[in-house]
């Protein structure tokens, strides 16, 4: 899809009209141009009320030679929000059949900068589908829409700036949606740090460093080797920095990157075991997010972390049981293979430290637990700042992505930190509050500045991801697979707030 702003007036192609409920006939404002035809089409079926204008509706009408529409709910007016628009927008994208035609243009009434912005964001959010590995029909070409968002001449540049920073971000969505739809025959760490490589060499303000298997060893990444080392696929360290020499202290990202999480030898079940591919969806949404930043032109300095190993059985794998010591120097007790994620992270958390962040996120498929109590609908949210997970939980409402608070409780560090023989257990006593004693867990990785001992813990939020991240059937900007969620929440986080 390709989309511009102009002020024209012309109706190129298929109109879209985005239509409040109760409306009896086309607003004033949207006439101009219109084919007779077509406009008395659109008067009969809002007249009828054959047409309501529900949120997320659409209704195709073929004005005979005179040209088509597809008319858009954006719900009552008085609660009508910007997420609302961007959901109409995506709802159009979703409909869009060859009979459309290859040009769209979309007419407003009134609806202001922000809202037209958001309209076009959505369009290009659900404007993605993942079929790398169909076999394409040669005679079955896709048609390429194009979409023209008219405008008054007042409101042609602000709208043709937010237009361009929302296709940058859009990118950053559907890298992120990439990266996680990839099967994990194909996207295991060693691809993941290629494709960063190679990244980085389109823009010469990002530089990627990768710590690879031996590195890792050698560094004492304990965390990420015991992860790692049962797959022939190795683990590493992809570490990508964005306007490395602006001084002073800057966001930090760290994503899980686990390319397939069997369980290793706390072997998981088989039902719908495939879905674990989706367990480097924090490492998606770290390099999405840079991705973001690039396509927009981010001048400040932000630096991202992912730990990236595949979780396998094999005869040198990790056993329960295991006593490893991580690069913080903690040792855990391994209970259990399948709590993979946080023994990567702590790792990646504890690097953050060598670059002085303002603060620390990280972003991680991280339990079930988190899918029992939140479902699909929210991100776990833990921080040990109340005023910085706000700011999170704010930000995530400001783009329409949920991120809920959760508790981050000192009875769970206890029962975290009450091994018999190391420092910390990767497993809690019981089953119950596992997404908060997984949170617990990883703050016990959390380094003070400096690494002082007796120091004050870097600023630190967790987003727990596991459900948010695919399987999302109420997530309008996606069909189905990975939904890429939070690159838009942390792009605005670090741009805007
Ligand atoms: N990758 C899983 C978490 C997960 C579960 C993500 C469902 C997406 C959907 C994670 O590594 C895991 O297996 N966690 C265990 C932890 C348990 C052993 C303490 C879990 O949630 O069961
Ligand atoms: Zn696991
Ligand atoms: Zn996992």
């Amino acid at each position: 899809m390709e989309l511009n702003v102009s002020a024209s007036e012309n109706i190129n192609g298929t109109l879209v009209l985005p239509l409040y409920e109760g409306s009896e006939s086309v607003p004033e404002s949207c006439e101009v141009g219109m084919p007779a035809s077509l406009k008395s089409q659109i008067n009969r079926v809002l007249s009828d009320g054959d047409f309501k204008a529900k949120k997320k509706s659409t209704m195709t009408l073929f004005g005979g030679e005179d040209g088509k529409a597809i008319l858009v709910g954006l719900g009552e007016n008085d609660d009508c929000t910007i997420h609302d628009f961007r959901k109409a927008g995506a709802a159009v994208t979703a409909g869009i059949k060859k009979s459309h035609g290859s040009e769209l243009t979309v007419r407003f009434d009134k609806a202001g900068v922000a809202n037209m912005g958001a309209f076009a964001e959505g369009m290009m959010l659900r404007d993605y589908s993942y079929d790398n590995y169909k076999q394409k029909d040669d005679d079955e070409e896709k048609v390429e829409v194009s979409v023209r968002i008219t405008c008054t001449e007042g409101e042609e540049e602000e709208l043709t700036k937010l237009v361009k920073d929302y296709k940058g971000i859009c990118k950053g969505v559907h890298l992120s949606r990439d990266l996680g739809n990839c099967p994990p025959n194909d996207m295991y760490p060693e691809v993941f740090a290629d494709m960063a490589r190679d990244w980085a060499k389109s823009y010469d303000n990002v530089d990627v460093t990768i710590i690879n298997y031996d590195e890792a060893v050698k560094a004492g990444m304990g965390g990420l080797v015991a992860v790692g080392k049962g797959s022939a696929r190795k683990p590493c360290m992809v570490i990508f920095e964005m306007n490395k020499n602006v001084e002073g202290r800057c966001p930090l990202l760290v994503g899980k990157g686990i390319t397939f999480d069997t369980g290793g030898i706390s072997l998981k079940p088989g039902a719908n075991m495939d879905e674990m591919k989706y367990d480097m969806g924090g490492s998606a949404t770290v390099f999405g997010t840079m991705e973001a930043l690039a396509q927009t032109g981010h001048e400040g300095k932000v630096v991202a972390i992912t730990c990236m190993a595949e979780n396998m059985p094999a005869a040198n794998a990790t056993r329960p049981g295991d006593v490893i010591k991580g690069l913080s120097g903690k040792t855990i007790e391994v209970l259990n293979t399948d709590a993979e994620g946080r023994l990567v992270l702590s790792d990646g958390l504890w690097k953050a430290g060598e670059y002085d962040p303002e603060y620390i996120i990280d972003f991680a498929t991280l339990t079930g637990a988190c899918v029992v109590a939140l479902g699909h609908e929210a991100t776990g949210l833990w921080s040990n700042d109340d005023d910085f997970r706000t700011r999170i939980h704010e930000a995530g409402n400001d783009v329409g992505e949920l991120a809920w608070p959760m508790p981050l409780l000192p009875a769970f560090e206890k029962e975290m930190t009450n091994s018999k023989i190391a420092d910390t257990r990767n497993l809690g006593a019981g089953r119950w509050g596992g997404a908060n004693t997984a949170a617990a867990f990883l703050k016990q990785f959390v380094p003070n500045r400096g690494y002082e001992k007796d120091g004050e813990q870097i600023t630190w939020a967790h987003m727990d991801i596991a459900g948010t991240y695919w399987g999302s059937k109420t997530n309008t900007m996606v069909k189905d697979g990975a939904t890429g969620v939070h690159v838009r929440t942390i792009h605005h986080l670090i741009t805007k707030s």
